[in-house]
């Protein structure tokens, strides 16, 4: 129906906000795509020196995850929206952040998207998902390698749940193994440095060459 379409396309568009960019632009910092790994992401807002900069881009990069999907799972009945349409819009904002139809198709890596997603699609999983992220995080300091085994926890994670602690919803687990497949993907030069011993800690303000 035209509700679910125009519900995904303001999805996308909501998504396609760059807040590392945007943040940094308000707060007169450089923008991010000209230092460190070059990523419109939080860790490398972080990079700037900016805590609260970074924090800001996380929260702001997260929420626009989180809004679509919370918007159409508790309002969508009357609009005719299901599950299907809860889990595209998930999806839709998180390729929204992936490539951004505001800044020319060059997006983030979508971690803090992803997070904001999940933690609306299915709760429970967002807690463990993000409680992976922070326990790697803490330990090695690698914000890319905390991103990667969250990955690869999530639909894990998912299929391990799916079933017992709530219902089996075939939309939302392909939206949880996409938003998985696309972060690996985008991590493919954080996974080089990893493996180079080249990658740069959380809070380090040299990372990688752009
Ligand atoms: O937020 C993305 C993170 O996992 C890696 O970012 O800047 O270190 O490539 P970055």
């Amino acid at each position: 129906s035209w509700t679910a379409v125009l519900a995904v396309v303001l999805a996308y568009a909501i998504g396609s906000l760059s807040f590392a960019v945007l943040v940094s632009r308000l707060m007169g910092l450089a923008d991010p795509r000209t230092y460190g790994s070059g990523n419109p992401g939080a860790t490398n807002v972080l990079r700037s020196g900016s805590k609260a900069a970074a924090a800001l881009t996380l929260l702001l990069d997260a929420a626009k995850g989180w809004l679509p999907v919370w918007l159409v799972a508790r309002w969508g009945a009357a609009w005719g929206l299901g599950d299907g349409v809860v889990a595209a819009v998930g999806l839709a904002a998180f390729a929204g952040h992936l490539f951004p139809v505001f800044f020319r198709f060059r997006g983030g890596k979508g971690v803090a998207t992803a997070a904001g997603v999940l933690l609306a699609l299915q709760p429970w999983l967002g807690v463990l998902v993000v409680g992976t992220w922070i326990a790697v995080a803490l330990t090695t300091r690698y914000s890319s390698l905390a991103a990667i085994v969250a990955a690869v926890a999530a639909p894990l994670l998912y299929g391990l749940l799916d079933g017992t602690l709530w219902d089996a919803r075939g939309p939302q687990g392909f939206t949880v193994a996409a938003m998985a497949v696309l972060l690996l993907w985008r991590h493919a030069g954080n996974i080089q440095r990893l493996l180079a011993g080249q990658e740069s800690r959380i809070g380090q303000r040299n990372g990688a060459a752009s």
